[in-house]
């Protein structure tokens, strides 16, 4: 089964939070934020919400694959941070953009959850049950993120990324996956939502804020990611000087280099936005797509990797010829 790209869209909040603005409510500076991670600035919402930014993307999205709402089958939102627990965010956009005919739910893989969900929407349609799909990554990390901790504030930023797949059943396979989950290190990473309190029971209070050992992320990223695309390009006969570009979820720079090093890849192969939005969790990746895509970079028969890895800790990679 062969599944086409037919349109990418994203949408940022108006607003821009740079080093400096940060610098001044928790002690930092541009030269600190800029040397360990690369990032310059980020997009923060100032009443945008996940569904809102989402829906934005997908209509973009449509618009670029020139379709209408009604012809979508299914929307597949990935995010670790909804406003609501219910109803999904999915189908907020469903109700937002009149995709009247979709099935809608949402996913939750963290920073490794935009591919994640376009592997479920690939399943579905090699399975037949559905022809094409909205798979978005949305955020606003801006409500979970502790802003007196330095230590995390520094690295997010808020945002979507959409894109519009349709299936192609009579044409080649042209996409591939892995996809990974590590449970027993998921607490090294973290953000609680509601208490354990009920009318019996009252828990322990948890914080409801990113917390994360950044240090134990930078070495699982460093190790597992190049891991992951290693056992893609093996699985699918391909070699690393295959690959036209890689586009890996935007935490940081230095994580993206110790990778392209540990691949022995050309940085050049890696492009990368994180300097202009921070690390925006699952919708890193669909961002960057659609600045790339809409760049003019990709040519027809060029072959991707997309990768993302975070929180679950959860971990994967994608190849796609175009
Ligand atoms: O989607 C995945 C999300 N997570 C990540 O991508 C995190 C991956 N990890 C990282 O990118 C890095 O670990 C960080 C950028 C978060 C931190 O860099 P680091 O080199 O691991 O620094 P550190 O936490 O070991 O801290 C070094 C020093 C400390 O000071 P002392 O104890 O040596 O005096 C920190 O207090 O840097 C200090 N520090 C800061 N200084 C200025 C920590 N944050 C800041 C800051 N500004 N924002």
């Amino acid at each position: 089964m062969n599944m086409q790209i037919k349109g990418t869209g994203s949408s940022l909040p108006a607003n821009v939070l740079t080093n400096d603005d940060l610098a001044k409510y928790v002690e930092t500076s541009d030269e600190w934020i800029k040397e360990r991670t690369g990032i310059e600035k980020r997009h923060i919402s100032t009443g945008e919400t996940v569904a809102s930014l989402a829906s934005e993307a997908c209509i973009k999205a449509l618009a670029d694959a020139g379709k209408s709402a009604e012809d979508v089958d299914l929307i597949l939102v990935a995010t670790c941070s909804p406003e609501m627990a219910l109803p999904c965010v999915a189908c907020q956009v469903q109700d937002a953009i009149g995709a009247v005919n979709a099935v809608a739910f949402d996913l939750n893989a963290a920073c490794a959850g935009f591919l994640f969900a376009l592997h479920t929407a690939h399943s579905y349609m090699a399975a037949g049950i559905y022809k094409n799909a909205l798979v978005v990554g949305a955020e606003v990390l801006s409500k979970i993120i502790d802003w007196e901790d330095r230590g995390t504030c520094i690295l997010f930023g808020d945002g979507a990324g959409a894109v519009y797949v349709e299936a192609d059943a009579a044409k080649a396979y042209n996409f591939s996956f892995v996809q990974h989950a590590d449970g027993r290190k998921g607490m090294v990473l973290k953000c609680g939502t509601r208490n354990l309190k009920n009318l019996l029971y009252s828990g322990e209070e948890q914080s409801m804020f990113v917390t994360m050992d950044g240090r134990e992320i930078f070495q699982f990223a460093a190790r597992q990611v190049p891991g992951c695309i290693n056992e893609l390009l093996e699985k699918t006969n391909l070699s690393v000087d295959d690959i036209d570009y890689f586009l890996l979820h935007q935490a940081n720079l230095r994580i993206i280099e110790a990778i392209a090093k540990r691949l022995k890849a050309d940085i050049s192969k890696f492009p990368a936005n994180v300097q202009n939005v921070g690390n925006m969790s699952s919708a890193s990746i669909p961002v960057l797509l659609d600045e790339c895509r809409k760049s003019g970079m990709f040519k027809p028969g060029m072959k991707l990797v997309l990768s993302g890895f975070g929180a679950g800790l959860t971990y994967g990679a994608c190849v796609i010829t175009l």
